[in-house]
């Protein structure tokens, strides 16, 4: 074989290979990480791709799989779709001719996340498997606090524990005091997978007895150091702290004695004033007959001044 006849086949070969790939190019594309929230629905999101020739592609089969897992998830073959329950086509009323073979989950958990594989063949060309991942991430509850002991009375120290559960991954619990400051806790934060495959933070903030402020908040934060939620302990300030009932319970009594004294001593004050008026209005009974008349009529202050004054 002499050189020309070598190009010659090379040129024949590449001419070969770019027809049968322009004719067989069906290709599924897929966003390479999905993500997921816990308790919701969830979407891989992949679209089958052909080349321009392609008029009118016809799927004919789709096969959704988690990795590791044998069972499919979703298959679509010989025009019969059958799905695992929680599991369906991403489009509502999908058929053959719709590209978007996305898969929805529709109540995610934990063991949703990992890899998963699709197969698609089309009447024009078929796909090797692809391949995506779902990522599944957990809010975290409001967390609540607990102290030890039950009355917090300033005599001895207290053991906050605060907890939040349900978020994942894995978070940080932290302390802050009335002023914003950051308290750092007394032991190292735990955090506890449960079975539903997400976590429980737990902390403790020991606080002693000569120096308790009088809030504490516990925020938790996300992996990505996000503020998700929060607490807020109040902690009464009165050393007896018994009683923070009673207070309560004295200053309604307060807000209802109150009235009730002003409004007695002014009747009593009046009546005194009565009295003292009378005693004088019967002395001057005595001195000035005149004013009999008027002074008999009525107790009244301004007609008895009259009559002072009259007589003055
Ligand atoms: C596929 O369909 C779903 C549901 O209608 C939609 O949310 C998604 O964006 C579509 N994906 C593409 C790549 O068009
Ligand atoms: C953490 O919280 C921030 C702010 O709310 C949010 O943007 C981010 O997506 C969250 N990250 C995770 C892993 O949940």
């Amino acid at each position: 074989m002499n050189m020309a006849s070598v190009g010659i086949l090379f040129l024949f070969f590449i001419v070969i290979r770019a027809q049968s790939e322009g004719k067989n190019f069906v290709k599924v594309e897929c966003k390479t990480e999905n993500v997921g929230q816990y308790g919701q629905q969830s979407m891989l999101d992949c679209v089958v791709k052909t080349s321009e020739e392609v008029k009118e592609p016809k799927i004919t089969v789709v096969t959704w799989k988690k990795k590791g897992s044998e069972d499919a998830l979703l298959v679509f073959h010989k025009g019969k779709t059958t799905l695992r329950p929680g599991y369906k086509f991403a489009e509502s009323s999908w058929n053959d001719r719709n590209m978007n073979i996305s898969l929805l989950i529709t109540n995610t958990m934990m063991v949703n996340s990992g890899d998963y594989t699709c197969l698609v063949f089309t009447d024009s060309g078929d796909d090797e498997e692809t391949e995506t991942s779902l990522r599944v991430t957990a809010k975290y509850n409001k967390p609540t606090i607990s102290f030890i002991p039950e009355n917090i009375t300033r005599r001895e120290d207290v053991i906050l524990s605060c907890s939040s559960v349900g978020g994942y991954p894995e978070g940080q619990l932290r302390w802050f005091d009335e002023h914003n400051k950051n308290w750092p806790a007394s032991s190292e934060m735990e955090a506890e997978l449960t079975n539903d495959g997400l976590f429980k933070l737990s902390s403790k903030l020991t606080l002693l007895k000569n120096s308790i402020f009088s809030k504490y908040t516990c925020v938790v934060f996300n992996s990505s150091g996000g503020k998700e939620d929060e607490v807020t302990l109040e902690i009464p300030d009165t050393a007896a702290s018994e009683g923070q009932e009673q207070r309560k319970v004295s200053d309604q009594t307060s807000k209802i004695v109150a009235p009730v004294v002003v409004i007695g001593s002014l009747i009593v004050g009046l009546l005194l004033a009565l009295l003292i008026y009378r005693r004088r209005s019967q002395r001057h009974h005595r001195e000035v007959p005149t004013c009999e008349s008027d002074a008999e009529q009525g107790d009244h202050v301004e007609m008895y001044k009259e009559c002072e004054d009259g007589t003055a």
